[in-house]
């Protein structure tokens, strides 16, 4: 796919891995759009790039989002839903299952309502690419990773199911598999091996590449 002057989407797009997609569809002159949950514009975003404050927990700052969107740029080409968040990792025992039910809003219910309000939108236009960050925590259970590797397995198992329910020719729901990147997302305590982990913008290129192709890979794992 061409990806100059389309009109992308990036929740999530302020930091790590979302920001490296953001700047790589830049340079392909792409139209960009993120959001994030803070509520000023962070002072460090790429001016070219509009920022919307839309948390994705919240249905209708979602839907907002899209109509803010149309409303300006008239269609939505490519909707990524990468926002998203971590608990350190633990034994079940200390986990805080309280915090992880915030786990499963953003990673789970963030990329529900993203891809619900997309679709809506993709369906008026008959086009459109949903694009959803998973992770390899979504393949395989970790040591220690019950709480996280459950958010993303939920959030895996709506992607493959929407995939077969929109399985339109025009219409098409990805799925990308990264695994460790030096991210934000350890602000809180890096995991033991985050020095070996992959720079987030090798993954966005390999992203952007595959989006690039006539027939992009449905099912994207980026581990090196
Ligand atoms: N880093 C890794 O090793 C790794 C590996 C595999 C998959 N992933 C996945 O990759 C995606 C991006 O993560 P990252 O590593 O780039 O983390 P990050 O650097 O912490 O960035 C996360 C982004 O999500 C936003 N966000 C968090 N909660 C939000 C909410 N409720 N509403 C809107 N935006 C929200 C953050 O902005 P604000 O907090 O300012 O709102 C930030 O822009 C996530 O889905 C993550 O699970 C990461």
């Amino acid at each position: 796919m061409e990806l100059e002057d389309k009109i992308v989407v990036i929740t999530g797009g302020t930091k790590g891995l979302g920001r490296a997609i953001a700047l790589s569809f830049l340079e392909n002159g792409s139209k960009v759009i993120v959001c994030s949950h803070e509520e000023n514009r962070p002072e460090d975003l790429n001016k070219e790039i509009l920022w919307i404050k839309a948390d994705v927990t919240k249905e209708d700052e979602i839907k907002n989002l899209v109509e803010k969107v149309v409303e300006k740029f008239e269609k939505l080409d490519i909707w990524i839903n990468n926002a998203g968040i971590w608990l350190p990792h633990l034994p079940i025992q200390e986990t805080d299952w309280e915090r992880a039910h915030d786990l499963i809003k953003v990673n789970l219910f963030g990329t529900v309502y993203g891809s619900k309000n997309a679709l809506i939108q993709m369906r008026k236009q008959d086009f459109g690419i949903i694009l959803n960050i998973l992770s390899t925590s979504a393949l395989d259970g970790k040591v220690n990773e019950t709480a996280y590797c459950s958010s993303k397995f939920a959030a895996n198992g709506f992607t493959k199911s929407l995939m077969k329910e929109v399985d339109g020719k025009d219409i098409k729901v990805l799925a990308v598999y990264p695994g460790g990147m030096r991210t934000n997302l350890f602000d809180e305590k890096k995991p033991e091996k985050y020095n070996e982990f992959m720079d987030p913008n090798e993954v966005a290129f390999k992203i952007i590449e595959n989006l690039k192709k006539e027939t992009p890979e449905e099912e994207l794992i980026i581990k090196e």
